[in-house]
């Protein structure tokens, strides 16, 4: 059997134009434009690089970007009285700190200290304990786009064994309750799991979020299951990988996702609808 391939580009194009809708509902109605700060400290070329690409996917929504730059050197005084101009600056209504940030800085600090109702990362501890109490929340971006992925294949989650591999705080923690909201009987690996193998292949959803290339092998994929790889691996040849063996996965799996291509113009998208969300709940 062969996989079919959940297009995450397409999919996020289809929910930025919806996006891109509400903007212009929000501005001409309510003469609000959303605006996104982002601050990027140091010269990470990853960092770099995504930071780019959430400006250019801003601006191409109708909305407006205010890139923060930082030298590496940056000290915890200057980025918290920056956090704290954001948090105050009426045109701001989503704060984004990429990480990670440079080792003088306390990066938990820098996060607490962002407004909640600006927080597009969802990182922010209220938050945070808002999504795992069930209430409404503004949630990290990349779990919300792993849901939006499954939902396309089955609508409904009630009921179908998911399981999670990883649990930052990003990703792995905050999708697991994503996940549970919907009905989904949860399990989430890590790297002191036991027969990780035993437990993949048990699952009907296998979301794999750990950063090491090609960690799921075709043993660890139940015939006919939805794979999402949120893993982004540059490999010693420049090439991306993710965290699941692509090739000999889809040979098992019902549908599965691409790297590139499948989870991450998902986080992009699902940062703009967040975005709206902030500006919305100000108008
Ligand atoms: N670094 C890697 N992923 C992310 C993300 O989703 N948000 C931020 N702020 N930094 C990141």
């Amino acid at each position: 059997m062969s996989a079919r391939i959940i297009d995450g580009k397409a999919i996020a194009a289809e929910l930025r134009a919806k996006v891109a809708a509400e903007v212009t509902r929000l501005s001409t109605q309510h003469g609000v434009t959303p605006g996104l700060a982002v601050v990027l400290a140091g010269n990470n070329p990853a960092s770099e690089s995504y930071v780019g690409s959430k400006a250019k996917a801003t601006k191409e929504a109708g909305m407006t970007s205010f890139d923060h730059r930082l030298p590496d050197s940056v000290s915890q005084a200057e980025l918290m009285a920056l956090v704290n101009k954001l948090n105050a600056d009426p045109a701001v209504h989503g704060i984004l700190v990429q990480l990670p940030l440079p080792q003088q800085i306390d990066a938990q600090q820098v996060l607490d200290a962002v407004d909640p109702t600006k927080d597009v990362d969802g990182f922010h501890p209220v938050n945070a304990g808002r999504l795992a109490s069930g209430l409404p929340a503004l949630v990290p971006c990349t779990p919300l786009g792993c849901v939006l992925l499954a939902k396309t294949v089955h609508p409904s989650l009630a009921g179908l064994d998911a399981v999670v591999i990883g649990r930052s705080n990003i990703v792995g923690k905050p999708l697991a309750l994503l996940l549970l909201q919907k009905d989904a009987t949860v399990t989430i690996c890590h790297s002191k799991s036991r027969d990780l193998e035993k437990i993949a292949a048990s699952a009907d959803i296998l979301v794999a979020a750990v950063g090491k290339a090609k960690l799921i092998t075709g043993r660890m994929v139940k015939p006919g299951a939805c794979v999402i790889d949120v893993g982004v691996n540059r490999l010693t040849d420049g090439s991306l990988a993710g965290d699941v063996d692509f090739a000999a996965a889809s040979e098992i799996a019902g549908w599965i996702t691409p790297v590139p291509g499948g989870v991450g113009p998902m986080t992009i998208a699902m940062l703009l609808e967040n975005r709206v969300r902030a500006a919305s709940a100000v108008k």
